[in-house]
């Protein structure tokens, strides 16, 4: 079954802009608009956005995408969102205060409190997961510790898209995918804990409603399909966690699917037909948009640490000129290592003081070396998590890629060589804003199931393959990058900001 003439808004809610995608039914991108909005760092090792922010880039990306198309064409919207974001409103829905990301590390005291008090064991039995840092529910207890007239004040807990679905229908919804990282949900069972709630002194009725991703919450409501040009029922899909969009998106759906992104977090996502959880909880246990689960690794800092370094320290944005000269020989033959730890780490090794660091200079070391330093370093840390799926048994032999690094051919053939593995490159490397679109699709009933839409829509255009001398190098490589955090990690936590 597949739709005429109608077309579908994707949204990307990501951490440095919104992407906004117009697509067919099928499946063709018809234009694509984005805007930035600040992120705000107001202590070292914190982050935060404004949710009104988020919402007015999204309205004013909606009516640059839509001017000059037959509005009464648009059928849905679908949003794939940064995850874990806690956005709090008050009894008449307005922000109480900036949004705490993803990647914020201000709770160390409260998720050793969730995993030391209450325990590991506890947190896995009830959510499929522990606590880390960037998590939501350690920073709902933060608030009730550092800011209590703001807790008192809590009508509804949302997550970053849930915010924009919420702008654009009235309606206070959730998916599963993006509410498993919340550490509120029973992850198996897709439905609040009510004894997290209580440990996190939350009630049901400030939680979202449930829904899988490719449903229908709602339609915009009429004011705001005026304010954004759109025509009359237009049908929202819950959407997802930005990595489950991004999975949809690139066509990881089934059982032992893998996908990479490199975008300004990065993460190794595994698609499950079954339920299961990481004995050690180093990688989480979610719901996935599919209607099935996932295991995933989050490092916190992957493009960024390369933007970083480009745009902060040598001030250029020509970030393929610094790559230019880094050929096949120099790969694996680099004395620099760099660890990517510039907001602290989540998967595998849990460490909100964890810090960035180059290790191994001279006096002859370059430029370049520092540049290929950084791609390496961020491939060896997706290394760690993969690692820790493969020691789960998971076998992995090829992974689709995305996310904004993706788009360079060097840190391609450099993750392909450190992983060992093929790495397949999708039609489109938007895979949050494109998932956003086929959830919406499906909601609309354009297809069947997510399952359906993703076979009919998304393939692989490229395949990097590993090659094995390089691959041989990188190997000795990895073995001396993994000696380096054990050796700091002390350290770290005696240089501890937070
Ligand atoms: C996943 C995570 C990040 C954000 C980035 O657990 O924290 O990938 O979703 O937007």
């Amino acid at each position: 079954m597949k739709a005429e003439k109608k077309q579908y808004i994707g949204i990307d809610l990501g951490t440095s802009s919104v992407k906004l995608l117009l697509v067919d039914g099928d499946g063709a991108i018809l234009k694509s608009v984005s805007r930035d909005y600040p992120l705000y760092f107001p202590h070292p090792g914190w982050s935060e956005q404004n949710p009104l922010d988020w919402w007015d880039a999204v309205v004013s990306g909606v009516k640059e995408l839509i001017s000059g198309t037959d509005a009464s064409s648009i059928a849905g919207i679908g949003c794939g969102g940064q995850m874990h974001g806690l956005v709090i409103l008050d009894k008449d829905d307005n922000v109480i205060r900036p949004a705490i990301l993803w990647n914020d590390g201000r709770t160390a005291a409260e998720v050793d409190y969730l995993n030391n008090e209450i325990g590991r064991n506890k947190l896995s039995a009830l959510t499929a997961n522990i606590a880390f840092a960037g998590f939501t529910a350690p920073k709902v207890l933060w608030v009730e510790h550092n800011e209590p007239e703001n807790f008192a004040k809590i009508a509804k807990i949302m997550l970053p898209k849930d915010y924009i679905n919420y702008k654009l229908t009235g309606v206070h919804c959730c998916d599963y995918s993006d509410a498993s990282g919340m550490l509120l949900l029973d992850v198996e069972h897709k439905c609040w804990s009510d004894e997290m709630l209580s440990i996190c002194h939350v009630t049901k009725d400030q939680m979202p409603a449930l829904f899988e991703s490719s449903d229908a919450v709602g339609e915009v409501l009429p004011e705001i399909a005026e304010l954004l040009g759109l025509g009359a029922g237009v049908k929202v899909a819950a959407g997802a966690g930005d990595n489950a969009a991004a999975a949809v998106g690139t066509g990881t759906v089934g059982n032992g699917v893998c996908n990479i992104s490199l975008g300004t977090s990065g993460t190794v996502f595994i698609s499950s037909d079954k339920f299961g959880v990481d004995p050690n909880n180093a990688l989480h246990a979610f719901a996935h948009a599919d209607g099935c689960y996932h295991l995933m690794g989050c490092m916190l800092s992957a493009a960024s640490c390369n933007k970083w370094l480009c745009e902060e320290i040598l001030h250029t944005d020509d970030y393929a000129a610094e790559q230019a000269g880094i050929t096949a020989d120099k790969l694996g033959c680099n004395p620099v290592y760099f660890l990517p730890y510039l907001m602290g780490e989540r998967s595998p090794i849990n460490d909100t003081d964890a810090r960035g660091a180059f290790i191994g200079m001279s006096m002859d070391s370059s430029r370049q070396d520092l540049v290929q330093a950084v791609l390496e370093g961020v491939a060896f840390a997706i290394r760690d998590s993969f690692e820790v799926a493969k020691s789960l048994g998971l076998d992995i032999r090829a992974s689709k890629l995305c996310g904004g690094g993706a788009k360079s051919p060097l840190w391609r053939t450099i993750i392909a060589n450190v992983l060992g593995i093929s790495l397949e490159i999708p039609l489109t490397e938007e895979g949050p804003g494109y998932g956003g679109a086929m959830l919406a699709m499906v909601a609309c009933g354009a297809y069947s199931s997510v399952r359906d839409c993703a076979a009919a829509l998304t393939r692989v255009t490229d395949v990097i393959r590993p090659d094995p001398e390089i691959s041989a190098r990188y190997e000795a490589q990895y073995a001396k990058f993994r000696l380096l955090y054990p050796a700091l990690k002390d350290t770290f936590k005696a240089f501890r900001t937070l």
